[in-house]
Formats: structure tokens, C-alpha cells, sequence
């Protein structure tokens, strides 16, 4: 078998014409634009190009970018009293502190000073807790760009194996909710597992979300199960260049499965667009105006 190709390409890109859509009757009805506001501590240069990317993306989908970029060097003390100053602007919808931070500063102090109806990363322990509990929040945008590849491609997931392996506080664990809310029997598997290929061989759906290249074999994989591959992993590639791989040895794995997502062009552009969405619904919500579900 050869598998089908996931183009989370192509599907974000239509989900972002969906915000645009929303954010256009969000202005129209609340009579200012969704306001999304970005932090970033720092200099290190794979936040800056994200940070960069989402402000661009904000602004195409026809919302207000708010960017605050701090030195290195700021005080947790006055990181928190900015997310305080979002807390409490009504033009912002949704606050997002870009991660890692420098060492100095706790994250977990900054993402539990974040407002939990403004949280669109879906990190404050409340959003973790309304997801465990099936209430309405904020869902880490990974899983649910995730989440939504493998609706489109199966529709009913009710019933499925499903094995999530990497037990991060970003994706695995609300991935493992997600599918668990979906009614599949859920695995999350993690570096002390034992026999990884076994447990990996049961399963219907496969996410990997470790952050080591190429780690999960073809042979591992059921034939005709559906492969999300969160990984987005630099190596060394031919005459001295770098390429991005995935956790998944791709050629292996498309082989047997019936579906896999490609690195780069699979989970990776959706997660900038599920975060518009979020920033939208938390709009929607702020401003008291019913979104229809489903809509998005
Ligand atoms: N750093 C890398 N990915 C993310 C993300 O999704 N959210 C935040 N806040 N920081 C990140």
C-alpha cells in the first residue's frame, strides 16, 4: 500500500479563509477587530521567525497584531505586570507568550498569570482542566490542528486504536484528551515504554510527538492506519545542506499506512492557523456574541 498523502498545506489554508470569513463578521458585528497580542522575551531566532509569522498571519486574516518584544534580560516581575496590562485591555482577545523562556523567568508562573478566556495556547492549568472535563476552552492549537487532519481523513474516530507516543504538556497529553473525547481506546507512550513497536503495531491511529528524527519505523506501522507526525526535525542532508524530518521515517511508514502527514507540509502549517481560530472563538466569547458551532 501506498499511502495517502495529508496536505495540512492546503487544509490550513482553507481554514484560515474560514477565520478571515469570521474575523470579517466579528468587526461588523462588534464594531472593532479580534485583537490577537504576542510576547517575546528574547532573541533566540526560531521565535522571532514565529513571532513574525503569526503577526503577518493575524493581520492577513484581517485581525489586530499586537507584538511585544522585551529584552533578554527583563525581570519576570515586569513580564508579568505585561500580561497583566493584556488581561485587562479590552482590544486584546488573545494573549500569547512565545516559549521558551529565558531561564530566569518561570513559565509556569507567566502561562497562570495569563487570563484563562484569553489563553489561546490552551497552557493555563484551567483550559488543561476544561479539556480533561469536556468543558468549552482553550485547546493547545498541535493537537487540535491534529485532531481536525484526522476527522477530515476518517470522519467517525469512535472505537479506533489510537497511540499517541511523547507525554508533553503541548501535545500529547491534550492529544491523548482530544482522542479520548473522540471515544478511541488511547495509548500515550514515552521513552521508558517497552516495546514501543508493539504497542505502536495496535493502533489505528498513530500520533508521534518525541522530537527525535526518524525515530518511528515503517514496520512499527499497522497497514492502512492513519500517521500524524508532529516532529519537525533538522538533520544533515546531502553536500553538507540540512533537511527537515519528521519523528517518522516517512518513506517506511507510507508504505504500509493508508494515510501519513509529510514534513514539512503536514501538522506544521496548521498550527498557526488553529491559533487564529482560537484567537477568533476567544473574540467571539469575549464580546458575548454566539458563535455557531461547528462553524470552525
Ligand atoms: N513555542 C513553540 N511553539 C509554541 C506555541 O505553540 N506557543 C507558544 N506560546 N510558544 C511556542
Amino acid at each position: 500500500m501506498t499511502a495517502a498523502v495529508i496536505d495540512g498545506k492546503a487544509f490550513a489554508a482553507n481554514l484560515r479563509g474560514e477565520v478571515g470569513k469570521l474575523a470579517a463578521a466579528f468587526e461588523q458585528q462588534a464594531g472593532r477587530k479580534a485583537g490577537l497580542a504576542v510576547v517575546l522575551v528574547g532573541e533566540d531566532p526560531a521565535s522571532q521567525v514565529y513571532v513574525r509569522s503569526k503577526g503577518k498571519s493575524t493581520l492577513e486574516a484581517g485581525m489586530a497584531s499586537f507584538e511585544h518584544k522585551l529584552p533578554a534580560d527583563t525581570a519576570e516581575a515586569d513580564l508579568l505586570a505585561v500580561v497583566e496590562r493584556l488581561n485587562a485591555d479590552p482590544a486584546v482577545d488573545g494573549i500569547l507568550v512565545q516559549l521558551p523562556l529565558p531561564g530566569h523567568i518561570d513559565e509556569q508562573k507567566v502561562i497562570a498569570t495569563i487570563n484563562p478566556d484569553k489563553d489561546v495556547d490552551g497552557f493555563h492549568v484551567t483550559n488543561a482542566g476544561r479539556l480533561a472535563v469536556g468543558q468549552p476552552g482553550f485547546v493547545p492549537c498541535t493537537p487540535l490542528g491534529c485532531l481536525m487532519l484526522l476527522k477530515d481523513r476518517l470522519g467517525d474516530l469512535s472505537g479506533l486504536d489510537a497511540v499517541v507516543i511523547g507525554r508533553s504538556n503541548i501535545v500529547g497529553k491534550p492529544m491523548a484528551q482530544l482522542l479520548i473525547a473522540e471515544s478511541c481506546t488511547v495509548t500515550v507512550a514515552h521513552s521508558r515504554t517497552r516495546n514501543l513497536p508493539d504497542v505502536v503495531k495496535r493502533a489505528d491511529i498513530v500520533v508521534a510527538a518525541v522530537g527525535r528524527p526518524e525515530m518511528v519505523k515503517g514496520e512499527w506501522i499497522k497497514p492502512g492506519a492513519t500517521v500524524i507526525d508532529v516532529g519537525i526535525n533538522r538533520v544533515a542532508g546531502a553536500e553538507g545542506k540540512t533537511r527537515l524530518v519528521g519523528d517518522v521515517d516517512y518513506a517506511g511508514a507510507a508504505a504500509v499506512a493508508g494515510a501519513i502527514t509529510p514534513v514539512p507540509g503536514g501538522v506544521g502549517p496548521m498550527t498557526i492557523a488553529v491559533l487564529l481560530r482560537n484567537a477568533l472563538v476567544a473574540a467571539y466569547r469575549n464580546a458575548g456574541i454566539p458563535l455557531a458551532d461547528g462553524t470552525i
